[in-house]
């Protein structure tokens, strides 16, 4: 069970003891115990998932990208998980677990630990890498992590919680954070009137960073890639902006503009 990769790593979210896991749960010194759901996950979630987290419809759209138009962001992830190098590595916020499983393959030492609020991308990512853990959990109460456990965290278009992030991060670990730039999808967005993107973005994230990470790099991918109607209609449904009937989509030219920031732990 790929869940046992992350022993000695995990903790209690509600006392941070150490969890100790066996086949069927997992339970803290103070006898706070969780569930290993049937699907490999450990659920840390305390409660219902909340009513916005991703469906298991979203998951499957998101996956084909990730495989096909977005191939590149993956390896752009990659490149700047494996530059740092790493033992232990958690991405927050995972969805299918994808990018981490991605990163696995470029670290042959490494374990992955696979976070999200969705029990759909928890279901996923707990088959998609032999040295991922997946794992309910919520990025704004905390990662069930113990302190120092991490070399990287990669939070990939997910919630942020720096704090958090450098709590689990050993000195000098590295945080990867990827964001799309103003331009990303643009025109997919127009066509369908999407959601635009949040063009303080940059600012806040800066901002919520500092005084606890310092930028060690950054690195921009644009590129305008040819779509099928049914690319087109994978990055819609994908993403929050999934419509509750499919739409009738035609093949597009879609721009990926996306930002990849790695930050030192202070
Ligand atoms: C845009 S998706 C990105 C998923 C994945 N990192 C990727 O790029 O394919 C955002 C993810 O964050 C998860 N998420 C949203 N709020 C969260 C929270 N508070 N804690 C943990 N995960 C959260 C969602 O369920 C979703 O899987
Ligand atoms: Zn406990």
């Amino acid at each position: 069970m790929s869940l046992d990769v992350a022993a000695g790593f995990l903790v209690c979210p509600l006392c941070r003891g150490t969890l100790e896991l066996d086949a069927s749960s997992a339970h803290c010194p103070a006898g706070h115990s969780f569930d290993v759901a049937r699907q490999g996950y450990l659920n840390l979630l305390g409660g219902p998932q909340p009513k916005n987290a991703d469906t298991a419809p979203m998951l499957e759209a998101r996956s084909r990208v990730l495989s096909g138009l977005y191939g590149e962001v993956v390896a752009l992830v990659v490149r700047a998980a494996s530059a740092v190098g790493a033992h232990v590595v958690v991405d927050a916020g995972a969805g299918t677990g994808q990018y981490v499983a991605a990163v696995l393959e470029a670290l042959p030492d490494a374990i992955g630990i696979a976070t999200d609020v969705s029990v759909a991308a928890a279901r996923r990512a707990a088959g998609v890498h032999p040295r991922l853990a997946s794992i309910t959990a919520d990025t704004w109460k905390g990662l069930p992590v113990a302190d120092g456990a991490a070399d990287v965290v990669l939070c990939v278009f997910a919630p942020r919680n720096p704090a958090d992030f450098a709590r689990v991060l050993a000195p000098a670990g590295h945080l990867v954070v990827v964001t799309p730039e103003p331009d990303h999808l643009r025109s997919l967005r127009a066509a369908y009137g999407l959601l635009d993107l949040d063009p303080d973005k940059d600012i806040r994230l800066e901002q919520s960073l500092a005084g606890v990470f310092e930028l060690v790099s950054s690195d921009r991918l644009t590129r305008a890639v040819d779509a099928t109607a049914e690319e087109v209609a994978d990055v819609i449904a994908m993403g929050p902006n999934a419509f509750h009937s499919d739409p009738a989509t035609s093949p597009e030219m879609l721009e990926i503009d996306v930002r990849c920031r790695t930050y030192r732990r202070l």
